[in-house]
């Protein structure tokens, strides 16, 4: 479902990487080449105690900021946890749930990340949710039933009209960080499954929905992954940790708008 509406976004996800002199030099290198990405928006999801230095670090420039993770509570005694409006003060637009590392290192189950996503909204930020199957439900033939399984999760607790201001990121557990990237036919197939699984309660929506691949993109697959009718751009882990790398797969979104 092609629709020129779909701005293209690709979103850095540092996962726990970083120290503030490595930060510094990335955060720059990405700032000063923003202005070569087009129409495609940019955003990096840093760790948590990063966020601060991310966001003076990026001010003045359209490169967002977000976080990995959000706790399903606005404030209380919830020891270690952030919250939604935690985020927001410090300046971000984004807030990624459901990473399939927090599903199952940290056994969040899709109750629990429908939670997490209603909290971001509720703050005021734009959810990225994780959805994907391992590499045993692929060779199943589980993939859209998994897949199914966790997008219908946020429609039938937060309603179809949340989608509306949601990103979605198809990540294939066996492609994250293993070098094995999904082909572009692979990826567009479960990106076209999941846009007609919102389809089928909002055509508008569906039309207009976000969706990222996401599975060891390099500026080398980028282009072509994104050149496909459903994807509408990346959320790239190792890859964002290098700024020519970065900055390339975001030239590559720009290119293909
Ligand atoms: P890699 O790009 O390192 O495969 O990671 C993908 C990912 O998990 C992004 O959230």
């Amino acid at each position: 479902m092609r629709d020129q509406m779909r701005a293209k976004l690709v979103a850095g996800n540092w996962k726990m990487h970083g120290s503030r002199a490595a930060n510094q030099r990335l955060l720059e290198a990405v700032k000063s080449a923003a202005a070569e990405f087009g129409g495609a928006q940019c955003a990096v999801c840093v760790p948590f105690p990063y966020l601060e230095q991310a966001q003076n670090a990026l001010a003045g420039s359209a490169v967002a900021l977000g976080a990995q993770n959000v706790s399903e509570h606005d404030s209380g005694a919830y020891t270690g946890e952030v919250s939604g409006p935690m985020l927001r003060d410090f300046g971000c637009r984004y807030a990624i749930v459901g990473h399939s590392e927090r599903r199952t290192l940290f056994g969040e189950r899709d109750g629990q990340v429908a939670a997490k996503f209603q909290a971001a909204q509720r703050a005021g930020l734009i959810p990225i949710l994780c959805v994907g199957e391992t590499l045993a439900e692929r060779d199943k033939a589980e993939t859209e039933a998994v897949v199914g399984r966790q997008l219908r999760a946020i429609l039938d607790t937060a309603g179809v009209r949340a989608l509306a201001d949601a990103v979605v990121a198809y990540e294939p557990v066996w492609a994250i960080g293993t070098g094995r990237t999904a082909t572009p036919a692979q990826a567009q197939s479960v990106h076209e499954f999941l846009r007609r699984t919102v389809a089928e309660r909002d055509t508008e929506i569906a039309a207009r929905v976000t969706m990222l691949y996401g599975g060891s993109v390099k500026p080398a697959n980028a282009g072509e992954l994104f050149g496909m009718a459903d994807i509408d751009g990346g959320l790239i882990g190792g890859a964002s940790l290098v700024a020519e790398d970065f900055i390339a797969i975001c030239k590559a979104a720009a290119a293909r708008r």
